[in-house]
C-alpha cells in the first residue's frame, strides 16, 4: 500500500483573474486529503467499482499517472467539496503522487504539479494550474506571468504560461466561511470567459485583480494587515463585478466587517466560501455562524505533498 497525502488551498488574490495569464497568491491550508494505492483484481475506489463520471479526477489520474495493472484507491478528505477550498486538486495531487510513488518513483513535485495540472485541465477545461501547484509545493504559491525570485517551476497551456514561486507565509490568521453551497468551478470559469470576450468592463477588472495580487504580496511581507483585508475587500467586489459572487457569499462578508481586516470569496465563488482575515477569531467565527455559514479556522503555510506511507 502506498499512501500520499495533499493539503487544501485558499486562494488570498487573484482567482479567475489567473485563469488569463494574471498573477495570484495562494496559501496551502491545514484540510488535507489523503490516497492510497492497493493492487486490486479491479480498478476500484473506496472498494466500489470505478467509475469514469463519478470519479472523474481520479479516473483521468489514473490515464496521466499510472498505466499498469488494476488498483483500488482508498482516499478520505477534510475539504468539503465544492467548497472553493481545492479538494479536487488535492485529491488529484493525492492521487498521482500516490501512483507515482507506488511504481517506485521518488516524489518530485514538479512532475507531481504538471501531471496533475494536465487532469485537472482535462476534467474542468479552461482551468490555471494554481490550486494543483498549491497543493503540490504548499506554503504559500505566487503565479505570475514572469519568472521571480523563489521560482519553483513554469507550466504553459498553448499561449499561457504560469511560473510558481515559493511564498513564505507569515503567520496570519484566517476564519473560513462556507456557505453549504456546492459550486462547480469549470461553469464559473467559462462565465467569465464569456464576460472578458464582449466587455471591456469585465476586462478591466481582471487587469485590476492582477495589480491587487502584487500589491498584496508587498502586503504580505511587510505583514500589514489592514492594507491587506482593504485589497481582500476590493478584490471580492471585482468578483462580484465578474459574476461570480453569491448573496450567501455576501451576507458572510458583511457579518465579517467589524471583526475583521477584510474579507473575500475564495476559489471559483457562485457558493463555496469566502475568508476572512482577522485578529479576533472568536467574535470572526460567531458572525459567520451567524450569518448562515460554517466556520472553519484555518492554519496557513503548510507543508504540500507527502508520502504518508510505502
Ligand atoms: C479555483 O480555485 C480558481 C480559479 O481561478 C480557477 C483556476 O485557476 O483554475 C477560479
Amino acid at each position: 500500500m502506498t499512501r500520499c497525502s495533499s493539503p487544501g488551498k485558499m486562494i488570498l488574490f487573484g482567482e479567475h483573474a489567473v485563469v488569463f495569464g494574471k498573477p495570484a497568491l495562494a496559501l496551502a491550508i491545514d484540510l488535507r486529503i489523503s490516497s492510497a494505492v492497493t493492487p486490486s483484481s479491479q480498478y476500484s475506489v473506496n472498494g466500489h467499482p470505478m467509475r469514469k463520471q463519478h470519479h472523474a479526477y481520479i479516473s483521468a489520474s489514473l490515464d496521466e499517472a499510472w498505466g499498469g495493472p488494476p488498483i483500488n484507491i482508498d482516499t478520505s478528505s477534510d475539504i468539503p467539496s465544492g467548497s472553493g477550498l481545492g479538494s479536487s486538486a488535492a485529491v488529484t495531487v493525492s492521487c498521482v503522487a500516490a501512483m507515482l510513488a507506488a511504481k517506485g518513483r521518488s516524489l518530485d513535485p514538479e512532475a507531481v504539479a504538471m501531471r496533475s495540472f494536465a487532469v485537472e485541465h482535462k476534467v474542468q477545461g479552461r482551468a490555471s494550474p494554481t490550486d494543483t501547484s498549491t497543493s503540490t509545493h504548499g506554503y504559500g504559491v505566487l503565479v505570475s506571468p514572469e519568472r521571480r525570485e523563489n521560482f519553483l517551476w513554469r507550466i504553459e497551456l498553448g499561449e499561457r504560461a504560469w511560473n510558481m514561486h515559493h511564498c513564505d507565509v507569515p503567520p496570519l490568521q484566517f476564519v473560513v466561511g462556507y456557505t453549504g453551497i456546492h459550486a462547480t468551478t469549470g461553469p464559473l470559469v467559462t462565465k467569465v470567459k464569456k464576460l472578458a470576450d464582449t466587455r471591456e468592463d469585465a476586462r478591466k477588472a481582471i487587469d485590476r485583480i492582477g495589480e491587487i495580487v502584487l500589491e498584496g504580496v508587498g502586503a504580505t511581507k511587510a505583514r500589514d494587515k489592514r492594507r491587506l483585508g482593504a485589497l481582500m475587500t476590493e478584490n471580492h467586489g471585482l468578483l462580484n463585478s465578474l459574476g461570480v459572487g453569491h448573496p450567501a457569499l455576501d451576507a458572510l462578508v458583511a457579518a465579517c466587517k467589524e471583526s475583521s481586516y477584510g474579507a473575500k470569496l475564495t476559489g471559483a465563488g457562485g457558493g463555496g466560501s469566502m475568508i476572512a482575515l482577522t485578529d479576533d477569531v472568536e467574535a470572526t467565527t460567531k458572525a459567520i455562524r451567524e450569518a448562515g455559514g460554517e466556520p472553519i479556522v484555518v492554519r496557513v503555510g503548510c507543508e504540500g505533498v507527502r508520502i504518508e506511507s510505502r
